[in-house]
Order: structure tokens, then C-alpha cells, then sequence
């Protein structure tokens, strides 16, 4: 009866408000990406979708909670690249990656940057990687804990440049980047969706993106390999999850309704403002995000090994 009920229920779903949880503090990236997908969403299901931010240990608290929420379509995660670093960060993680969501499609992938508080002597990514190893007893390097696309990139950084920093965890890149602004940390590798109106404002320097080409929203900011770090180029994907045991046809009439949203001209506009593009239709699909989780496990692993971070 209750399989009959769960097949039932997908018919008429979402028959009330849907929690979109996101792992990190509000004001965030990975907060400004989910508020304008779940608002577009949220016209197309003809429910609201209220988006709650439990942060903490890299995103791994927030992709717990919804580990263990009711398989019912009523709690969904937005999480990006840190759910498959994670996996191989965190020797025990509450919940098994591969076995405890369900999936319903990917959302966008954003490019980072090398920023710096605004005073920072150096002006260019070859002077920040001579700084950093001339104060690398003194140098702040904040991210978002350990999981954290700031987390990785900030790795990849110390990795690239031969040179452990000290890192300073926030629950978000949101609180990070008031430190930064106020000076009391000094550089961080974070998301478009976060730096740029900071970086187009002058509050904070910029020395790089980590994409293979130069941003059209910042034309004169070099890449990382134009600055002489090659092997720093990250795209921070994110996805949309549901708790294992979720019904197809909810996870299907979810990413049916992310791809409504990733084509709404509002989302679109506000992406390419903040340096970054909607994910194709075909990519809006849980196939698709199911198959990237698993080839990025695989591919990041190496990676984490080699650099010897591990949250304990
Ligand atoms: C991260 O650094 O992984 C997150 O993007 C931080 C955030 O969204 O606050």
C-alpha cells in the first residue's frame, strides 16, 4: 500500500513547500546559485522553495541532513564539486556518497578567482606566489572548510606554489568575504558568483580565474595559466540531490522543472553577471549528475592524496 501511496503522491507532487538545503552560510555562492534556481522553481511547481543553509565541516553537515531526510520530495540539496572531494577528504563521513542521494540534475559550473584584501603588495599572480613563499609563516588563506571548493582550490594553490599556508575555515565564503574586505584575512580562491562585484567594486584584488579562458565579465583578469600556474584550473559544478529512496517520477518532475528554471531569462541574465553559464538541458538530468559525481570522485582523489589533506 505504501508503494502504492509513494507512486500516488508523485502523481500530484509537490502538493506543498519544498526545503532546498544548502551546506553553506547564506550570502554565499553556493547560496546566491540556489536562491535564484529555487525561485524560478518555484513558479514552475507551483510551490515555494525555501532554501534553509546548514553549514559546516566543508558541506558535509548540510549533505548529511539530507542523507537522512524523508525520501519524500520535500527536502532536496543543492551541493556542488565538495560532494565528490569529500568523498575522499572525510575517512568517515555520515553518510556513503554514492548510496545516499538520488539525483536530479546538474545546475551550473563557475569558474574561480585568486582574490587578496585590497592592500596586498603584489600585482600580479607570479608576485602573489613569491609573496606567499616569502610569508609563508604569516600568510591567511581562507576558505570554507574542509570540502569546500574555496577548500580545493585553496589546496591546489599551496600545492602548485610548494607552499602550505595557514588556512582560516569559515561555514561560508559569504562571512569569509567580509574578513577579507576588512582586511583580517588575506587571500582566498573563491567563486564568481562571490568575488565579482567585490572585484568590479575594488573592494578586493583580483590575480586570476581558473578557467581555461579569460571571463567575459573580466576581460583583463589573466587565467592561472597565463600566470604561470597551469595545473590551478577548477569549474565548480553544482547539482541537485534527493535522499535515496526518492521516486523516479519526483526526481524526474524536479530536474523537469530545473531545466524550466536554467532557460528562465532571469537566471540566465543574473548567471552571466556573475561569471557563469546555466547548465545544458541535457546536463539538468539525474543521469548526467549521477555520471559527473562518479567520474569526479575518481579524478579528485589523486589529487587530495597527493596533496595530503584529510579532515580528521
Ligand atoms: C565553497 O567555498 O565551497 C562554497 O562555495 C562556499 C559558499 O558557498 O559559501
Amino acid at each position: 500500500l505504501s508503494l502504492f501511496a509513494a507512486s500516488a503522491n508523485a502523481q500530484t507532487y509537490p502538493e506543498r513547500s519544498i526545503t532546498m538545503v544548502v551546506p553553506f552560510s547564506a550570502g554565499g555562492p553556493t547560496d546566491t546559485v540556489a536562491r535564484l534556481v529555487a525561485e524560478s522553481m518555484s513558479k514552475d511547481l507551483g510551490q515555494q522553495i525555501i532554501v534553509e543553509n546548514v553549514g559546516g565541516a566543508g558541506g558535509t553537515l548540510g549533505a548529511g541532513r539530507v542523507a537522512q531526510a524523508d525520501p519524500d520530495g520535500y527536502t532536496v540539496l543543492l551541493h556542488h564539486i565538495g560532494m565528490a572531494t569529500s568523498a575522499t577528504l572525510y575517512r568517515k563521513l555520515a553518510y556513503d556518497t554514492l548510496n545516499a542521494f538520488e539525483y536530479v540534475g546538474l545546475v551550473t559550473e563557475v569558474p574561480m578567482t585568486i582574490v587578496a584584501r585590497k592592500d596586498l603588495e603584489p600585482t600580479d599572480l607570479k608576485g602573489l606566489v613569491e609573496y606567499a613563499k616569502a610569508n609563508k609563516d604569516t600568510v591567511t588563506v581562507a576558505n570554507a572548510g574542509i570540502g569546500a571548493a574555496s577548500h580545493l582550490c585553496g589546496m591546489m594553490f599551496m600545492s602548485a606554489i610548494e607552499t602550505p599556508l595557514t588556512t582560516v575555515p569559515y561555514k561560508g565564503t559569504g562571512p569569509a568575504m567580509t574578513d577579507l574586505l576588512g582586511g583580517q584575512v588575506d587571500i582566498m580562491c573563491d567563486q564568481t558568483t562571490n568575488t565579482t562585484k567585490q572585484i568590479q567594486g575594488g573592494t578586493i584584488k583580483a590575480y586570476a580565474v581558473t578557467s581555461p579562458e579569460r571571463l567575459k565579465v573580466f576581460p583583463d583578469l589573466p587565467t592561472t595559466t597565463e600566470g604561470g600556474l597551469p595545473g590551478l584550473q577548477v569549474g565548480i559544478w553544482h547539482g541537485v540531490y534527493t535522499p535515496k529512496g526518492t521516486p523516479a517520477e519526483v526526481n524526474e518532475r524536479l530536474s523537469k522543472s530545473l531545466q524550466v528554471a536554467l532557460k528562465d531569462p532571469n537566471v540566465v541574465a543574473r548567471f552571466g553577471e556573475l561569471g557563469t553559464v546555466p547548465s545544458s538541458e541535457a546536463d539538468a538530468t539525474p543521469a548526467a549528475l549521477k555520471a559527473k559525481l562518479e567520474s569526479e570522485i575518481t579524478r579528485w582523489k589523486p589529487v587530495i592524496e597527493a596533496a595530503g589533506q584529510y579532515a580528521d
